[in-house]
């Protein structure tokens, strides 16, 4: 598949998804969806990518939001299916069964914070600025950052992002627990890589076990999510690849793993 707005990239193990409307601050029309869709359809089946690192071109916005012009045309109808359609890349994303690093770079405003907070660690540079500024549009977040945003940071400190539309830097999305670093921009796709190998190094199937029990569990009553939890515990003793990780421990050698 060619990609007309995004770069894709597979290099030792790590895959690259860079989001490529610099002119457009990298908004995201539905023909960016669709192309982040097969992206990471891609991605999911590539047996040799254990990690993915998602960014924006340019040193000014990873995205800067859906497309206004594209959104502007909606009826009710096509903006529910619009939603519908936008929801399940991030859906994808969530639920890759591989690692998904957020590196922003710069604008994460409306679609793009969401998207960001579709992937699992969320990595900023230290121009980065982070909004849900639908209000301002005479809208709502639709894809997915009502409910992402209140499970990332909380039900008050959504509420202020998405009832004020005030766009947050760097340092305050750290505070609040939005991103988990925050570097300087030069420096934000080697932090992104050091991440990326350091977990493309860890037992595969231990990795996409702890991203399901993690997500899963979030939508669960803590019982059941601890049953989760020891459900898949007591599968992964039965791979080889724990055989190999306590062997290797107690042999004082590196694991190789082999995902199974
Ligand atoms: N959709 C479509 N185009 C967008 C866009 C978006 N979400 N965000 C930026 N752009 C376009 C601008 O229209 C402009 O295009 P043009 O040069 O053809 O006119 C280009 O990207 C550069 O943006 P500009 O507004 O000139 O840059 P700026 O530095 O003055 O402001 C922002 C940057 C991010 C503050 C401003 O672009 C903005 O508010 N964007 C919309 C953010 C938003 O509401 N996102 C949520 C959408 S649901």
């Amino acid at each position: 598949m060619s990609y007309q707005n995004l770069k894709f990239e597979i290099k030792n193990k790590i895959a690259y998804v860079t989001i490529n409307r610099p002119d457009k601050l990298n908004a995201l029309n539905m023909a960016t969806m669709e192309e982040l869709r097969a992206a990471f359809t891609a991605i999911r089946d590539d047996k040799d990518v254990r990690v993915a690192i998602l960014t924006g071109e340019g040193q000014k916005a990873f995205v800067a939001g859906a497309d206004i012009g594209e959104l502007s045309k909606h009826t009710t109808v096509s903006a529910k299916e619009y939603t519908h359609k936008g929801q399940a890349v991030l859906d994808l994303i969530e639920n890759l069964g591989k690692p998904v690093i957020a590196c922003i770079n710069g604008f994460a405003l409306g679609g793009g914070c969401e998207l960001a907070m579709a992937g699992d660690i969320m990595i900023a540079s230290d121009n980065a600025k982070f909004g849900q500024p639908e209000v301002n549009l005479g809208l709502i977040p639709g894809y997915g950052g009502s409910q992402r945003t209140t499970r990332l940071v909380g039900r008050g400190m959504a509420m202020y992002l998405c009832l004020t539309g005030e766009i947050v830097d760097a340092a305050e999305a750290l505070r609040i627990g939005l991103v988990q670093k925050v570097v300087p921009q030069a420096d934000l796709l080697t932090e992104a890589k050091r991440i990326a190998n350091l977990i493309a190094g860890k037992a595969p199937l231990a990795i996409a076990a702890c991203k399901r029990v993690i997500n899963d569990g979030a939508h669960l009553a803590t019982p059941d999510a601890l049953e989760l939890e020891a459900a898949a515990f007591g599968d992964l003793v039965t791979t080889s690849d724990f055989k190999e990780g306590t062997g290797a421990f107690l042999e004082k050698r590196k694991p190789e793993w082999t995902s199974t």
